[in-house]
């Protein structure tokens, strides 16, 4: 069990926030098969101050989709607390706020892993993010900006001092972006340094190296980000590895394309058929991604005009040539 602030979670295991894929349907996907707390995708608070549609349809969220934390992007003050009046509509059980994205655009304007080249900006942000909300506020940091300004322990604990419920860390720095060796040593040091939950990320992609996470660093739980991509059954097999140290038999063919027919659904459900065929084609990628000769599948999935086009494709990948 695991506490950040008054919000239970009956897990080690947290599905991260992840920009462009933790929707709904894919919350609700990765909640079947043993994820029990998840993250939006992050939102952009100056984007929800000018009420921007789509930025609007991700805070979305279903009585299946609990405990479910909210990750905002910073900005200045007055945006901020614009923002955070918004949210008080949604029931968040918890606020992350993001000092962590590497995206150019953003880092290169005092926000996310741009702030932690201006350690007092970011403090300044979180506390205003603090002070304007009821729900536990957590923060989402990388190692520090380079290998030259690691930062990440003056960071956590500073935050911890201002009022952050639990620190989000991914063990690279910014201009390493999602490559490179992850720096168990760092997370180690922040857990060391700080009495609120130390939640660690990086290279968390499968139940060997999640083990490997928690051993090498004593974290208090990890979130799983790359690792749940096309792959849902990585909740239960590492509550199953961790627990007992035995591996599930991975999903079988039909299973995966079952899996796949009914995320597809949940995506028309949720944005329409039109959308739910685009947005589903990076995800067919990430499901077939063992079976043999899928190149060509996905493909005939990127092309596919719309649902019936798309289950076909998925339909085929239980052929013989294709099967892992
Ligand atoms: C497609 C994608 C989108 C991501 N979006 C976010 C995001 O919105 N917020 C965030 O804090 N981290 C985001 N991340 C970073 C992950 O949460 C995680 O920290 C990172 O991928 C390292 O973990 P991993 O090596 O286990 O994938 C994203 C990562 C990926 C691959």
């Amino acid at each position: 069990m695991l506490k950040i602030g008054n919000t239970v979670i009956d897990s080690h295991l947290m599905l991260a926030p992840l920009a462009g894929v933790s929707d709904l349907p894919f919350r609700l996907i990765s909640r079947k098969y043993g994820c029990k707390f998840a993250f939006t995708e992050m939102i952009s608070t100056r984007a929800m101050y000018y009420k921007n549609k789509n930025t609007l349809k991700m805070l979305e969220s279903s009585r299946d989709d609990k405990p479910l934390g909210v990750q905002i992007l910073g900005d200045e003050p007055a945006i901020l607390k614009d923002s955070l009046k918004i949210l008080k509509g949604f029931q968040f059980d918890v606020l992350d706020f993001n000092a962590a994205c590497p995206v150019g655009k953003v880092s290169s304007r005092n926000k996310g892993a741009g702030l932690l080249k201006n350690p007092d900006k970011l403090i300044e942000q979180l506390s205003v993010v603090i002070e304007n909300t009821d729900v536990p506020v957590t923060l989402k940091i990388r190692s520090g900006w380079d290998e030259g300004s690691v930062n990440a322990v003056h960071i956590a604990t500073q935050a911890e001092r201002a009022g952050a419920k639990a620190v989000f860390l991914h063990g690279r720095t910014k201009v390493q972006g999602y490559a490179g060796k992850v720096d168990y040593t760092i997370i180690k040091e922040v857990k060391k340094a700080v009495r609120i939950p130390v939640i660690a990320s990086g290279d968390n992609v499968s139940p060997q190296m999640i083990k490997k996470m928690f051993d090498e660093t004593g974290c208090d739980a990890v979130t799983i980000a790359r690792g749940a991509l096309g792959n849902p059954w990585i909740f239960g097999a590492t509550e199953k590895y961790l627990g007992k140290g035995l591996l599930p038999p991975p999903p079988t063919a039909a299973e995966i394309t079952d899996t796949m027919k009914e995320h597809l659904s949940l995506l028309k459900d949720f944005y329409g058929e039109k959308k739910s065929v685009a947005v589903f084609r990076k995800f067919f990628a990430w499901y077939s991604r063992n079976f043999k000769k899928a190149k060509i599948l996905r493909e005939k999935a990127s092309k596919a005009a719309n649902t019936e086009d798309m289950l076909n494709a998925v339909e085929e990948l239980k052929t013989k040539e294709y099967l892992p």
